[in-house]
């Protein structure tokens, strides 16, 4: 008998053709995924499940689907999914590492340009009949080129942001847990600082790590305040990983100039929360979690997630298994 995979929403691409090759296939609802109907109609009898960052893979969940044996998720991060509650029932766990690196920093170095820059302020200023001429004091920004550029994290992404830094003839500091190897650090021109120093150097802050307990919430009012004034963030990673409040606080009264957010701690499976405080603030540059919202990228993800799937039901090992 074939298995049954659910798979969270329709996706781009030929994924969800590939997985029908080796599996009776359920498709659930954008915006609703596992939470839906076409989920809790089936629960009884799926092994598979192709989810979404925005669903939430818990010990409850598994307890309503007791065949299952795989989650391939559509994501290189998976915050999402209670890795412990699936080791415990022998349930593997796939990523999709790889395959949106570049999207991921290029759209991360846009942003970056657009906050130091002013670019969107800019735009509004122009769309709303307030661009009265050259002015020696519009709209006056950040600079970029040679800049000291702050990554927090420095795996794939941030090493591809590195290596955009270096065009724009950017000074590259990085900090995580573990030194990179001297070959990364030299072939980068990366240098290593311990985080709080890392908040204090840099005049553009990017992060690039994973949300887990030890970096939810580690952009707090502290931190904020070490940076230099007219300091600029950029959060492509998780939204919880800044202090949303204490954001708030520092692009008002300082230290900082600018932030550009394409991610945010209210982000949930079927509605986002901002605060109107952090909406109304001019200086901050907003994405709707976008950055790997490239075509040829998205489409890369659902295969990943759906190669894992296929080899799994064809009975080999899933190539992008977790730990
Ligand atoms: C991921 O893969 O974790 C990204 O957030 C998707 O854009």
């Amino acid at each position: 008998m074939r298995p049954r995979v659910f798979v969270s929403a329709p996706l781009p691409g030929t994924a969800v053709d590939q997985v029908g090759g080796v599996a009776d296939v359920v498709v659930g609802s954008p915006g609703v995924g596992v939470e839906g109907e076409e989920l809790a109609s089936v629960a009884a009898d799926v092994e598979g499940l192709l989810a979404l960052l925005t669903d939430k893979i818990d010990a409850a969940l598994l307890a309503r689907l007791p065949r299952l044996r795989i989650v391939a998720n559509m994501a290189v991060g998976f915050d999402n999914v209670d890795l412990d509650a699936c080791r415990a029932r022998g349930v593997v766990v796939t990523n999709t590492p790889g395959v949106l690196t570049e999207a991921t920093a290029d759209f991360a170095f846009g942003l970056l340009l657009a906050a130091a820059r002013r670019v969107v302020e800019g735009d509004r200023m122009v769309r709303d009949g307030r661009f009265e001429g050259w002015r020696p004091t519009t709209l006056l920004g950040a600079k970029v080129h040679g800049a000291i550029l702050g990554l927090v994290g420095l795996g794939r992404i941030g090493q591809a942001m590195a290596r955009r830094a270096r065009g724009f003839g950017m000074r590259v500091v990085y900090t995580q847990p573990r030194r990179a190897h001297a070959d990364v650090e030299r072939a980068l021109g990366a240098r290593w600082l311990p985080l709080d120093d890392l908040f204090a150097a840099a005049e553009i802050v990017s992060l690039h790590c994973p949300l887990t307990p030890a970096t939810r919430g580690m952009v707090d009012a502290a931190r904020l305040a070490r940076m230099r004034p007219g300091a600029v963030l950029v959060n492509t990673a998780r939204g919880p990983i800044v202090d949303e409040a204490a954001l708030v606080a520092a692009l008002t009264k300082g230290p900082l100039a600018a932030a550009a957010l394409d991610v945010f701690a209210g982000e949930g499976a079927r509605s986002v929360t901002i605060a109107p405080e952090l909406l109304a603030l001019p200086n901050v540059v907003f994405a709707p979690h976008a950055a790997s919202a490239e075509t040829d990228t998205r489409e890369e993800m659902a295969e990943t997630a759906a190669r894992n799937l296929v080899v799994f039901f064809s009975g080999g090992a899933p190539p992008n298994a977790l730990a």
